[in-house]
């Protein structure tokens, strides 16, 4: 019978996969190592049971301790699914910017999750390593896992993911991609593929935002951490596990290449990964367009697309960090004044009007703006907004003319126009008028957009 005893021993020994429509036909061949295929969903499985039953060895952890650590999620995932079936504890403290997903599923698995700051250094008290660090010394039986410091993380992918690679491939594998969040991974794998060949390179992608890039070129950091959405690689220290004496190259993405090639590897390849390995096929097409020889391209693919789905798989999200392109570039002017109610003539007032009599076509139209005309031309507009507060002073008498509170803020815009530009334009306190198709004047609110961007969103 060929049956596990635990789910444990179901670790490792994931598929490659040949990326053929997500990535340029030519020269290169790229083949994903598609690690959620591990129980725990993710490649940090493997570090999770190897820096567990290291630990059991050396006595440092005990039965009815305490698992802890800082993890982006996945370790935790790994580390929560290894507690419960060794009858562990386990402790997670975890950045507020990983997805609901991530949380929740540690949760499920009966980890305690404890939710830090991501925006804070991480020497500061409140960040997830610190936080990790106190709650491991703090609780009887307590051990952190450290994976980004502790070796036996590096040493499981020298055991496990680099000879997979190694036999999967018959040794022809050129070039090994993918991020580095511990490092582990790049460190462990480079390592055991170099010893095989040192001709094998060894490419990090690092998320724009990440300081390692700057290490490894520059040995310093130029351009400080910022923030990137991204999950998993990239860093704002330097973990003792990026060994990057393995490492050749460095290739920078960023998050909107990412999280598109997310989709990309799932509707044209079946790939259902996550920004990271997405943001790793990024790099790897973007360092083999720059080598003539033809490559055998192998990138670690970490963990799957349905941790993502509130985020890489969900359109408004991916409108709102500017990742998809929303209705304000897409739609124009035209589509708008098209489905707004038709209108019969521009309601309009003249500068001789009084301000009651503007108040009045304002109510009874259920408008918060008129354009005033004199002489037959547009001077300008009236806003409901500029008329109460004067009257209700007894500044202003109901019976003076509206002359003082025309504001000559208009400006004419054309059909075509993208709606980005109309929000250009009221930020700045314009107010929008543009010839229909009949060649009728019409104007154009901030309610107007509103309306239309509700629908259309
Ligand atoms: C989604 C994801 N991708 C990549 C990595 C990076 O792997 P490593 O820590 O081995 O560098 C991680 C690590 O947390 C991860 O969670």
């Amino acid at each position: 019978m060929k049956i596990h005893d635990t789910i444990l021993t179901t670790i490792g020994k994931t598929p490659i996969v040949r990326l053929q429509k997500s990535v340029p036909m030519g020269p290169h061949k790229y083949f994903g190592k598609v690690e959620f295929f591990n129980p725990g969903g993710s490649v940090k499985d493997r570090i999770a049971i190897a820096i567990i039953e290291e630990a059991e060895k050396r006595g440092d952890l005990k039965p009815g301790g305490t698992i802890v650590e800082a993890t982006s999620g996945n370790t935790g995932v790994g580390l929560a699914l290894v507690a419960a079936v060794k009858g562990y504890k386990c402790v997670i403290t975890i950045p507020d910017k990983m997805s609901d997903e991530k949380i929740n599923t540690l949760r499920a698995m009966g980890a305690k999750v404890i939710v830090t700051p991501t925006a804070v250094e991480p020497e500061d008290p409140r960040s997830h390593y610190s936080v990790a660090r106190k709650m491991a010394e703090i609780t009887p039986g307590g051990f952190l896992a450290n994976q980004y410091d502790n070796n036996d993380n590096v040493e499981s992918h020298y055991r496990t993911t680099g000879p997979e690679i190694w036999e999967q491939m018959d040794g022809k594998v050129d070039v090994f991609v993918g991020g580095a969040g511990t490092g582990g991974t790049l460190s462990g794998v480079g390592r055991f593929l170099k010893e095989k060949n040192p001709n094998v390179k060894i490419v990090c992608v690092d998320p724009i935002g990440s300081i390692l890039h700057d290490l490894f070129y520059h040995k310093k950091v130029i351009s400080p951490p910022q923030p990137y959405k991204i999950e998993g690689i990239g860093e704002d220290m330097l973990p003792k596990n990026v060994h990057f004496n393995v490492m050749d190259d460095f290739i920078q993405i960023n998050d909107k290449e990412s999280f598109l090639m997310c989709r990309d590897l799932l509707s044209k390849d079946g790939m259902f990964v996550g920004p990271s390995g997405a943001g790793a096929v990024v790099g790897a097409v973007r360092y083999a367009s720059k080598q003539t020889k033809p490559l055998n391209i192998v990138i670690l693919l970490p963990d799957s697309g349905s941790r993502y789905l509130s985020k890489a798989f969900n359109d408004s999200w991916m409108k709102e960090n500017g990742f998809l392109e929303s209705p304000l570039q897409l739609k124009t002017v035209g589509d708008l004044i098209q489905d707004m109610k038709s209108a019969g003539e521009l309601i309009s007032a003249k500068t001789s009007d009084s301000v009651l009599s503007v108040i009045q076509i304002l109510k009874d139209r259920s408008l918060s703006q008129l354009p005033v005309i004199q002489d037959g031309k547009l001077i300008g507009v009236v806003d409901e907004s500029d008329l109460l507060f004067p009257l209700a002073s007894g500044r202003v008498k109901p019976t003076d003319p509206i002359l003082s509170f025309v504001k000559g803020s208009v400006i004419m815009v054309d059909l075509d126009e993208p709606l980005q530009k109309l929000t250009e334009l009221f930020a700045q306190g314009y107010v929008a008028l543009v010839n229909d198709r009949n060649k009728k004047l019409r104007i154009i609110t901030k309610i107007d957009l509103i309306e239309f961007l509700s629908k259309n969103y």
